[in-house]
């Protein structure tokens, strides 16, 4: 049998971490209408019908605070290229715009939130739910409109083109390169 070794469900002292958070920049909007960018990773799809994804966040962010007012953000997915400007992002004052971390706003198709440009897609919310458990939120989001880069919805591997990344742990990140698809067995008998 192999050694299982245990540690702590504290998720700060995971090294290696065994879950993955796809790294995120989620924009809302201020009470004077100014965009705020925040990079975030505790996010996930939970549902079809409605389209509802699930965003961690701690209360006292910005971010929280503005989808708890105005009840809407933009999922905007960055490639690895971004890494750098995406952990940046996160040390700048408030207010802290789309511009101020060096990106483009875009208008979104049915939010108030922009879009960032140089995201590869932008999954646009409206939020349904949150719970609250302490200093952090859960916020459930229905996703009300989707776009994605027409180059990554055409290349022959959209995800080479997409590039992919999630937070690890302290610093560090991951990267998905390339999408493998399964072959399909041939079947022997006919
Ligand atoms: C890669 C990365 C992922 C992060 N993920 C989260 C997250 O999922 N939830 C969260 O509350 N903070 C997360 N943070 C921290 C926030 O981005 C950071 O505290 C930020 O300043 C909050 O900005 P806001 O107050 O504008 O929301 C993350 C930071 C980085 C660099």
């Amino acid at each position: 049998m192999k050694e299982k070794l245990s540690f702590s469900p504290d998720k700060r002292t995971w090294s290696p971490s065994p879950l993955l958070g796809q790294i995120v920049l989620v924009t809302s909007l201020n009470e004077d209408g100014q965009s705020n960018v925040a990079p975030k990773s505790w996010l996930s799809m939970m549902a079809f019908e409605p389209p509802l994804l699930a965003l961690g966040c701690n209360l006292a962010h910005w971010t929280a605070q503005n989808i708890l007012c105005r009840q809407e953000f933009v999922v905007n997915v960055p490639g690895d290229e971004l890494a750098e400007v995406v952990w940046r992002s996160q040390t700048l004052p408030h207010p802290r715009t789309v511009e101020r971390i060096g990106l483009t706003p875009i208008p979104a198709q049915v939010v108030g939130p922009p879009l960032i440009e140089e995201c590869k897609a932008h999954l646009e919310c409206r939020l349904a739910q949150h719970l609250a458990f302490g200093a952090e939120l859960v916020l459930l989001g229905q996703v009300v409109a989707a776009s994605m880069d027409r180059e990554a919805v055409e290349a022959d591997d959209p995800y080479a083109c997409l590039r992919l990344f999630t937070f690890l742990e302290n610093d560090t990140y991951g990267v998905i390169e390339k999408g493998q698809r399964f072959r399909k067995k041939r079947s022997s008998g006919c």
